[in-house]
């Protein structure tokens, strides 16, 4: 997951900047201000610390978090016709890799591909990515590039022998951002590409509520213990004091809006100190935490066409329950 770390304000003069201080930094300007917001509010980036990523991927192993699962379906059983539409030798660049599985997928099906350019900020996530790929592809060319993709970065010459780029952007991902935000993503993503590159996008569709439900309020309770433990980051990272007996995780289908959002709901009215400002909650108020965004086809098109891109070749499962797409540029 991609994670922005503004400059550090934390270091003095002269010396190296602290990654950790700049984050806790920024995450602290975030909490004040969405906090402060008439409807209290929280980036959704934040919820991957170490554990809200563990707890991020044993979301995606739950019977009811049906995207994983499906994409992984989708790619295999679609793999000979994804691999003929792109063609032979594209450089695979992903943008945000996380732990390098799904590139690993992609990159055995396609043909002859010329590289693997894992793009995020966190170098973490890029060395896991590019060890299992390498691991799984030994002859492959794997250059990871450290670089903050909500912003435009450079690819220079990297992958120069390859025959066409080929953008990544799995897991629909893409569905986290606001409209303007995928329209922004897609169009600096296209910029960054060479051009003739193409995008291969997963997009979670519109379905039943209950089904979508589900997947955002699992039985077993992990969804809602990775958008409590925000709240267990802000107290160790931000030095708040919420009590976490008192909030409550909810799911809600935003008919309007076509998507999921996560809240975190006070139990009771309360008060909750940060950086020495008391934020008071009503019972029931909520803090949203998060918007998962579910496409029909012709809001996808018109969002990959409103950055500069055609959807092409699309593809899902028996049940419509995901869909991968091919933008062309
Ligand atoms: C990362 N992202 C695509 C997930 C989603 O489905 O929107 C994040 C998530 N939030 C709760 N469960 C999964």
């Amino acid at each position: 997951m991609n994670v922005a770390l503004s400059p550090d304000p934390a270091a003095p003069e002269g010396q190296a900047p602290d990654p950790a201080a700049a984050q806790r930094a920024a995450l602290l300007a975030d909490a004040l201000a969405g906090l402060s917001a008439p409807r209290k509010t929280l980036p959704s980036k934040w919820l991957y610390d170490a554990e809200g990523a563990r707890l991020f991927e044993a979301i995606t192993r739950l019977p009811e978090y049906y995207p994983t699962r499906t994409e992984v379906r989708i790619l295999t059983e679609s793999g000979p016709d994804i691999a003929r539409a792109v063609g032979p030798g594209a450089a695979v660049v992903e943008f945000g890799p996380g732990d390098g599985a799904k590139a690993v997928q992609l990159l055995r099906l396609l043909d002859a591909p010329a590289a693997y350019l894992p793009v995020d900020i966190a170098p973490e996530w890029l060395d896991t990515a590019a060890a299992r790929v390498a691991e799984a592809l030994p002859a492959l060319r794997v250059q990871p590039v450290v670089a903050d993709f909500s912003q435009p970065f450079d690819l220079a010459d990297r992958a120069a022998g390859s025959r066409v780029h080929l953008g990544f952007f799995p897991g629909s991902t893409i569905g986290n951002f606001e409209a303007e935000e995928a329209v922004s993503f897609l169009r600096r993503a296209r910029a960054t590409l060479r051009p003739g590159a193409r995008m291969l996008l997963g997009a979670d569709l519109v379905k039943s509520v209950p089904v979508l439900q589900a997947a955002y309020d699992d039985a077993a309770g992990v969804t809602a213990a990775f958008n409590l433990n925000l709240l267990t980051r802000l107290n160790r990272e931000a030095g708040a004091d919420f009590d976490l007996g008192g909030f409550t995780h909810r799911a809600a289908w935003n008919p309007d809006l076509e998507r999921i959002e996560m809240h975190l709901v006070s139990r009771r009215a309360q008060t909750v100190q940060l950086a020495g400002r008391a934020f008071q909650f009503a019972e029931g108020e909520s803090i949203h935490t998060e918007n998962s965004h579910k496409y029909r086809p012709e809001r996808l098109r018109a969002l990959a066409e409103a950055a500069g891109w055609r959807a092409g070749a699309s593809w899902t499962d028996p049940d419509r329950l995901f869909s991968v797409w091919l933008l062309d540029s």
